[in-house]
């Protein structure tokens, strides 16, 4: 049942006009100026002459807009966004249709039946990037193995958080019988319950591609027979109590409806009340609920209020046991933005039990 979830993918995109086009002997300033009038342009020779085009619109975009506090970034972004993505290329039999052009495997593996089509260049990206992840796989520091993220799913790049809950689970001597790790995404707690002995672990996630890949990753091997999957709203169809439950839910509000990979970042009102409603129920007598949670939508002023804060003061469900924090590592294309509030970033490790 679980293979036949509609995978979440780039939609091929149907042209009914002959395009403009872009290489390296067309005007990049005419090009852009078409793609800001909203006409489709499409990459033809060689696969960097979409690269050049994207840079010199990028280029263009910053010497228009303002681009230092975090509501000016998202703008810019918006508008980046918006106009690369008229930027196009022409897959046929699968792959590239341009010159020294990356082999991409999902352009075969999302789209069996689907041999020739366009997308924009800016999704082109996205499945590269993705296939090499999921291709080379990612070292975690936590795991033994790497994770093989499939498209579309939310995997960690920074592991603080994952230091948090590794030392905590270092050091949890309660039963080991279930967890529910609720919004699953690459799995990487769900393998960290598994490395410290629990025997079995249900994972929800509402992003089909999540379920899909690690249905995919996990086989028949044994891990497979560890880890139960579901594809649902928060708990899914996971009803009996558990003595552990474990959420790193999305860690920014959302300003518009979010859209199913967005999930991973941005929650929507409903999204905590709702979850605490639901885990009460879930959550054994002497179990404990652990949250992973971030300051980064305090500290840009997103947020006036804490999410899991309000719940202690307002739910009267769950009180504080223990709360761990931890710095995290700035980023490293400081180059690339205006970061300053990066440096109070702090992941937090919330761990709650029953009043
Ligand atoms: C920040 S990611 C965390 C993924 C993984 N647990 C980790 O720690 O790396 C949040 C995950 O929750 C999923 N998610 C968001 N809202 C959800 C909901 N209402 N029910 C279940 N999963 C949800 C997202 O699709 C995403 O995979």
């Amino acid at each position: 049942m679980i293979t036949e979830l509609p995978i979440i993918k780039p939609e091929p995109i149907a042209v009914e006009k002959p395009l403009a086009f872009f290489n390296s002997h067309v005007d990049v300033n005419q090009t852009i100026e078409a793609l800001e009038a909203g006409k489709s342009i499409l990459i033809n020779g060689m696969y960097s002459n979409g690269l050049l085009l994207l840079k010199a619109l990028k280029a263009h975009l910053r010497r228009k807009l303002p681009n230092k506090s975090f509501q000016e970034q998202r703008a810019f972004r918006a508008e980046y966004r918006k106009l690369s993505n008229l930027v196009l290329i022409e897959i046929v039999n699968h792959k590239l249709a341009v010159k020294k052009a990356p082999l991409i495997g999902w352009l075969e593996k999302l789209y069996p039946e689907t041999p020739d089509f366009l997308l924009t260049f800016p999704q082109v990206q996205g499945l590269n990037s993705a296939w090499q992840w999921y291709e080379n796989g990612i070292s975690i520091p936590v795991l033994r193995n790497k994770l093989h993220p499939f498209y579309g799913t939310y995997f960690p790049t920074r592991f603080e958080h994952l230091d948090l809950f590794d030392n905590w689970l270092k050091r949890y001597v309660g039963p080991k019988k279930t967890a529910i790790d609720v919004g699953i995404g690459s799995g990487v707690l769900a393998f960290q319950l598994v490395k410290y002995g629990f025997q079995k672990v249900f994972g929800t996630d509402t992003n089909p591609n999540v379920i899909v890949g690690l249905t995919e990753f996990m086989g028949d091997t044994k891990l497979s027979r560890k880890i139960e999957l579901d594809f649902g709203h928060l708990f899914g169809k996971f009803e009996k109590q558990t003595e552990l439950i474990v959420f790193n839910p999305p860690w920014l509000p959302a300003s518009h409806n979010p859209g199913m990979i967005d999930e991973a970042i941005y929650y929507n009102e409903s999204l905590f009340p709702e979850f605490f409603a639901a885990a009460k129920q879930r959550l054994l007598p002497e179990g404990k609920l652990l949250l992973i949670f971030s300051n980064l939508a305090q500290i840009t002023q997103l947020i006036k209020e804490h999410p899991i804060e309000k719940e202690l003061t307002e739910g009267g469900r769950f009180q504080l046991e223990k709360r761990f924090t931890k710095k995290v590592k700035a980023a490293s294309d400081k180059t690339e933005r205006d970061q300053h509030w990066r440096a109070e970033e702090e992941v937090e490790l919330w761990v709650l039990g029953n009043k």
